[in-house]
């Protein structure tokens, strides 16, 4: 399994790093056998199968739960697990408790937590207590509704600034990384340059150092809202459809099941029945 230091090697070389979100067992399998560098089981998962409107009605539980799947279907991929929304504000040392527990219980190599400021504090102190934190700026959906909806962030030169510091701060904090949401690519640039560790863009330009997306996006699998910024490598949704619809169908008119989807008795066992 890569480790933390593996992907600082990674960015020096310029060996871009592959992650992708999962939330399930089988999931978390396909992602391992194609060989990413990281999987990221994302509160996004309130989204794309939970169906909550937004990411703020996931709870501490629901990580857990599907992080514990995601590593039993990925046990050799690194495995970083979103904190949720409201999990790691207020009081530091009940942030650190519930990011043990969910270290303990999930088996997750790394969290994530959304923001600078007040969170740096965060960042260090899990740090400290030896666990590994990716930090999240630009777009932080945790904080859509202070946000005032998705949209792109880093866009005026004041804005800009203050995600470079609030970056420089969160590798000074002891991040190992930095998701970079929804940013103009010339940032992206700006931010990965003057930082050692790696940049994870999404809606964040090919500068970052390694490129996040969100399963169910770029799988086109569900019937969420897909973001601009996603390239469809697949269209499993379209596979699981016309598989329903053929299902339904043969049992309506017959062909399914087949004799070959049967089990059958011997015809004397059979004939001894009627006697
Ligand atoms: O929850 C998530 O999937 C994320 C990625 C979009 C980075 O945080
Ligand atoms: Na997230």
């Amino acid at each position: 399994m890569n480790t933390t230091t593996d992907f600082i090697k990674m960015k020096a070389n310029g060996e871009k790093i592959v992650m992708v979100t999962a939330y399930d067992y089988p999931g978390a399998k396909y992602a391992e056998q194609a060989g990413v560098d990281m999987i990221l089981v994302g509160d996004s998962l309130g989204m794309v199968v939970l169906g909550y409107e937004s990411t703020v009605q996931v709870t501490v539980d629901d990580m857990i739960h599907h992080a514990k799947a995601v590593r039993r279907g990925a046990k050799d991929t690194f495995m970083v697990v979103d904190m949720p929304f409201g999990s790691y504000h207020g009081d530091p040392n009940e942030a650190l408790k519930t990011a043990v527990r969910m270290v303990q219980e999930s088996g997750a190599d790394a969290l994530k937590v959304e923001g600078a400021g007040e969170v740096l504090y965060v960042i260090k102190k899990l740090v400290q207590a030896g666990i590994p934190v990716v930090a999240h700026l630009g777009l932080t959906p945790q904080s859509i509704g202070v946000l005032g909806g998705y949209k792109v962030q880093g866009k005026t030169a004041e804005q800009a600034k203050n995600l470079v510091e609030d970056a420089l701060r969160c590798q000074e904090a002891g991040a190992m990384a930095v998701v970079l949401e929804c940013i103009p690519h010339q940032l992206t640039e700006i931010v990965s340059k003057k930082l050692v560790i790696p940049t994870i863009g999404i809606g964040a330009g090919p500068e970052a150092d390694g490129q996040v997306l969100v399963f169910h996006d770029f799988l086109r699998y569900g019937s969420h809202h897909i973001p601009k910024f996603v390239k469809a490598f697949a269209d499993v949704g379209e596979q699981v459809q016309k598989g329903m619809e053929g299902y339904i169908k043969a049992v309506k008119d017959g062909s399914f099941p087949a004799l070959e989807h049967c089990f059958t008795m011997k015809e004397e066992e059979l004939f001894s029945i009627y006697g």
